[in-house]
């Protein structure tokens, strides 16, 4: 079915991955896939309620420090748990036992924002009943974490009790055998207030950055459910509250449980403001609630207009992509999206380049107030990325955190971590390709220019100049499988771009605004013509290693010297290779974790020939094991741009169903952002051959050989563009001001639509 995604399985095996997958998230709140009324004991479960950006820090404790390594870091937090709701049958709780239940679904409806589970469940007597849960966090009221529940007697004719509880007994989840999840405590938060009176509070605070949290959490009877009501209680110990409501037996009880959460960074008095939310939400029903989520999903669908014809399996996964993204995304000043959104607890909840580079992207040409704010979060921590270029020796410049929550470095291994120079690049990308995008040049005077100069000063202050060229040693490329190496083509290109745009971006205001309005610029970010000139100079001077034997560029100064990695010898269980496999073992050999140079090439193609960009994707696939999750949507998009469109296609598979069908074994830690962002890079840069540049707007659209045809609609500079494509043909409309788009190599002066055979 269209927008649904559906399981029906009870299964352990599937248990944890789907407690990811049917997360539900509005940007604030994330609540895991788990059951209500508690599982049975020895059932794996990663339960989790977590909000963007709430955190705790922790210190790191270093056997063998060095100067400047960070000594504490970030941590997001599993918060107070109010899934919780038991169902008591005659003394009895049920408990999903496989051999008790039947006709199970869980089904998440992309169009209503709902995940609704349903059961027949028997009794030990062989009575039985029908159990739906329903569950949303409200896109419109972000507070609110809503869970509707009706209990509908079938051939059970006994007493039925429903408590509901606020449970502040939660810890984080850690695993110390694995890096890419937390290791050490795991108990973070305590309680700080606890109350069951009108309805149910919890207030926690954490032990280090200050922050607290509130849920309170209430329940309501439905009006007909109200009349067999015949009791009800509440109380609580010392970190549980509770409520409890009993029914006449016989009857049908509906209720909806209202949670509402609040914290400290984005309220003065968290606990009162989570108390006044919860009785403002409690007047409304859930159906209003779901009414009010339907309508905002409507216009989401309705703006980004994706469908895949003629594969409704792949057309769906790409939605749940989009879908995810959209629940995963902040849309406050402090909150991004993490490595795993609200999904889970991999990467400690941080935000990496994954924003800027993977999923920023989506949300540019389909909502770009969203791509927006995450450019306002980075610029909001510009502060601490300039602390941390000093702390690293340089004079000026901006050195981004490689992860982070609130602005500091939370990375504890330099190599793969700090020495990742080219977050700073990719952040002043982001901005120049909203600038592109969107055309909103008050936003780039107030805020881009500054990131932009800023992030070209690092460059300034960390490479030299040697034999002419402009060089920078000594950094790690995106790829983790090759650490700390000079000239890294992927950071010289990206850091060319960087330098070329500061100067850029103060010659547009000149030309566009006025030679005052760029002067007075330079004066606030304390810059000169001369500062300026230097960045186009080093930009022109940028050293881009090219090695022409093979007409590929080499991934930086000593890559192609090293021995290649055995794969043949390599069993399938030794991967991923950063689990079995020391860094210096990987670090000496030529494989890749992920894109690299092959990344380069698809965000500065026009840095490499045709023929270096085709043979450098030949190259390096071949030495790549896609351990991250990272990759596939780049080598998706790239085999594309190289014509080999059977291979596009089945990359292409591995992003769109990586999480569905759990390909890299940990969807269980939360969803991979980053691929779900580059399934749909796949479709508008891959198989649609979009490229935004100074220059234009460029497609190239091709049909993968198993779809009918596909369509998606992007926003740029105040029109709507359709891309509609068919077999054999591309129709592309504008809507607003008519433009010149180049499509096929050739521009087209559209007013309306163009329709256009796809060259063979
Ligand atoms: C990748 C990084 C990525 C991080 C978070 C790592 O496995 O190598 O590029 O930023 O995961 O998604």
């Amino acid at each position: 079915m269209e927008y649904i995604v559906s399981d029906i399985s009870l299964k352990q095996e599937t248990l944890l991955k789907n407690e990811s997958i049917f997360s539900i998230a509005n940007g604030y709140i994330g609540v895991r896939g788990n059951f209500e009324e508690g599982y049975l004991p020895g059932l794996n479960t990663i339960r989790g309620t977590y909000l963007n950006a709430f955190y705790d820090t922790i210190p790191i404790h270093y056997p063998e420090t060095a100067y400047g390594y960070p000594h504490t870091i970030q941590r997001a937090l599993n918060l107070m748990d109010s899934q919780g709701i038991n169902i008591i049958l005659d003394h009895s709780n049920v408990i999903p036992e496989v051999h008790r239940i039947s006709e199970y679904s869980r089904t998440l409806d992309m169009k209503k924002g709902i995940v609704t589970r349903s059961y027949i469940y028997t009794t030990k007597k062989n009575e039985t009943l029908r159990i739906t849960f329903k569950r949303m966090t409200s896109f419109l009221q972000k507070e609110l974490f809503i869970i509707n529940l009706k209990v509908e007697p079938i051939t059970y004719h006994g007493p039925i009790t429903i408590e509901s509880t606020l449970n502040g007994n939660i810890e984080n989840y850690v695993n110390d055998s694995d890096p890419r999840v937390a290791n050490g405590s795991s108990r973070l938060l305590t309680i700080d207030k606890i109350d069951a009176t009108g309805c149910l509070s919890l207030q926690m605070q954490t032990a280090n950055s200050d922050l607290s949290c509130a849920c309170a959490s209430d329940v309501v009877l439905s009006p007909e459910t109200m009349e067999f009501s015949v009791d009800e209680s509440a109380g609580h110990d010392t970190d549980k509250a509770f409520q409890s409501f009993s029914f006449e037996p016989g009857k049908t009880v509906e209720l909806t449980k209202y949670n509402i959460y609040t914290d400290s960074l984005r309220h003065n008095d968290c606990l009162q403001d989570a108390l006044k939310i919860l009785s403002n939400c409690t007047e409304r029903d859930f159906q209003y609630w779901e009414d009010e989520q339907k309508e905002y999903l409507t216009r989401f669908w309705e703006n980004i207009n994706i469908s895949i014809l003629g594969d409704l399996k792949i057309q769906n996964s790409l939605r749940f992509n989009m879908y995810q993204l959209l629940q995963s995304v902040g849309r406050d000043r402090f909150s991004n999206v993490s490595a795993k959104g609200l999904t889970g607890e991999g990467y400690e909840g941080h935000f990496f380049w994954d924003t800027e580079i993977f999923i920023l992207p989506m949300f540019l040409l389909t909502m770009p107030e969203i791509a927006k704010n995450l450019l306002m979060y980075r610029y909001n921590i510009l502060d601490f990325a300039k602390e941390k270029a000093k702390l690293l020796g340089h004079q000026k410049g901006a050195l981004f955190p490689w992860r982070t929550i609130s602005g500091p470095e939370c990375s504890a291994f330099f190599p793969a971590g700090t020495a990742q120079y080219h977050i700073s690049g990719d952040i002043a990308y982001a901005f120049i390709s909203y600038f592109l995008v969107t055309e909103d040049v008050e936003f780039m005077y107030a805020y881009g220019a500054e990131i932009i100069i800023e992030t070209a000063r690092l460059w300034v202050q960390t490479g030299h100049e040697k034999d002419g060229v402009f060089r920078i040693d000594c950094v790690t490329g995106p790829d983790e499988y090759t650490a700390m190496v000079n000239n890294n083509y992927y950071t010289n290109a990206i850091a060319k771009f960087n330098l070329f745009w500061a100067w850029q971006i103060v010659d547009y205001f000149k030309r566009n605004l006025s030679v005052k309005k760029a002067s007075s610029l330079l004066d606030r970010l304390d810059s000169s013509e001369e500062e300026i000139n230097e960045f186009l100079e080093i930009s022109e001077k940028m050293f881009l290693p090219y090695d022409e034997s093979l007409d590929i560029n080499p991934q930086d100064d000593s890559f192609l010297n090293k021995k290649p990695w055995d794969f043949e010898n390599t069993p399938e269980d030794k991967y991923p290779l950063l689990l079995n496999f020391h860094p210096l073992t990987i670090y000496r050999h030529q494989v890749l974790k992920q894109a690299d140079t092959v990344l380069s090439h698809f965000l500065l193609e026009d840095y490499a020939g045709n023929s270096t960009i085709k043979n450098s994707f030949n190259y390096y696939e071949k030495i790549s094991s896609h351990d991250s999750s990272l990759s596939a949507c780049i080598y998706s998009m790239m085999a594309c741009k190289i014509g080999d469109f059977e291979k596009a296609y089945s990359y292409f598979l591995e992003t769109a169903r990586l999480d569905l069908d759990d390909t890299h074994g940990n969807t269980m830690h939360g969803l991979h952002m980053a691929n779900l962002g580059g399934t749909y890079m796949t479709l508008a840069y891959g198989f649609a051959g979009l490229r935004i540049k100074q220059s234009g707007l460029f497609l190239s659209p091709v049909c993968p050989a198993d779809w009918d045809g596909y369509n998606f609609t992007i926003s740029y500079r105040q029109r709507k563009i359709s891309i509609t494509v068919s077999k054999h043909t591309a129709k592309i409309t504008v809507d607003g001001e008519p433009l010149i788009i180049n499509v096929f190599g050739t521009e087209h002066f559209i007013n309306d639509f163009i329709d256009l055979p796809i060259p063979e």
